[in-house]
């Protein structure tokens, strides 16, 4: 079976997948362009967020049987189309969830004591000590919208810290370390309120103006799921007002992004989509990566 590697993958993943009989090539750097070359003569391929595998491209690979994404989400694939033409599609859903659950409780830490602009700051050569009076994360209460794999391991280390932990995700029924609620209640009574939800038709814009309206005064934001979640528009709005004390990005509307105007104001503070982005992650990415693959090959053979 000869398997395209598009993306950057971890080497490890790529010899066990040799050593097992597969013939990998790895193209990580390959333009869109030479991809619709060369991807008819391969069974299967590997992809990261990078490569976006559209309808046009599964059409012009007609002995594509597998596609493996490593990473959450199968957003970057036409995943239902490449399925209808009998393409098998898999992703590495839990090998980041602790390393996005970590960036997002560090987030937390980061606005409430001003962690960032204090840095700035001493390196600007200030020493504006009376300027960060901060808070503990103890005893305030933290809203989780989308408690998933992510999400339940937000609200783990968030109830470990102190925190009342509260939990909106219409698909669930019950949680270990959260209260499930409404949520028009999570608004009303978070101080912080970290997403972890997909973006889908029903989720995208679905922080905005009206839902900052409902949210405590001072209430901190942080999106480490996907941009557009949030109304860009209303969060600067709702920043510039006071309404929102502050919030950590990971991931915007349109990626990548430069000069983006939510980072001229003081109380934002983010990040080029990097919630995946640990040695850890990116070795359990690859070796389920690789597991996948060599599975499906036990079972379908060349
Ligand atoms: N920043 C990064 O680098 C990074 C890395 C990995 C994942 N992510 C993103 O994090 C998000 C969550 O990942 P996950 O692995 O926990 O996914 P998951 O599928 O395990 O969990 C998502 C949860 O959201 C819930 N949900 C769906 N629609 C909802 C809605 N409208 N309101 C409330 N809850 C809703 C689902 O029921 C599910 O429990 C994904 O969007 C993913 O793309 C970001």
């Amino acid at each position: 079976m000869k398997i395209l590697v598009c993306d950057k993958t971890e080497a490890e993943a790529i010899e066990r997948m040799r050593a097992a009989g597969l013939q990998v090539d790895v193209r990580d750097d390959i333009s869109p362009e030479e991809l619709f070359n060369v991807l008819p003569d391969y069974d299967g391929m590997v992809v990261r967020s990078r490569t976006k595998v559209r309808q046009p491209l599964i059409d012009a690979a007609p002995k594509l049987k597998v596609i493996v994404r490593g990473g959450v989400g199968l957003d970057t694939i036409d995943a239902e189309y490449a399925r209808s033409k009998g393409v098998t599609v898999m992703n590495t859903p839990k090998a980041s969830s602790a390393s996005v659950a970590e960036l997002a409780i560090g987030y937390m830490f980061a606005l409430a004591r001003s962690i960032c602009v204090a840095t700035a700051s001493m390196k600007a050569g200030k020493w504006e000590k009376k300027k960060f009076d901060g808070d503990e994360i103890a005893g305030k209460t933290l809203g989780i919208i989308g408690v998933g794999n992510i999400g339940k391991e937000v609200a783990k280390r968030a109830a470990a810290l102190g925190m009342t932990v509260l939990a909106c995700d219409p698909y669930l029924q019950e949680c270990e370390d959260a209260d499930l609620t409404g949520l028009d209640d999570l608004f009303a009574r978070s101080d912080y309120i970290s997403l972890h939800l997909p973006k889908t038709k029903e989720s995208a814009n679905m922080i905005g103006s009206a839902q900052f309206e409902k949210m405590k005064t001072g209430v901190r934001i942080i999106n480490c799921a996907r941009g557009g979640i949030v109304d860009e528009d209303a969060l600067y709005e709702a920043l510039v007002s006071g309404k929102v004390a502050g919030a950590a990005l990971d991931v915007f509307a349109v990626e990548p992004c430069e000069g983006h105007r939510l980072f001229s104001l003081e109380n934002v503070i983010g990040s080029p989509h990097i919630g995946a982005a640990t040695k850890e992650a990116q070795g359990r990415v690859g070796a389920e990566v690789a597991e996948k693959l060599i599975e499906f090959y036990k079972k379908n053979g060349a």
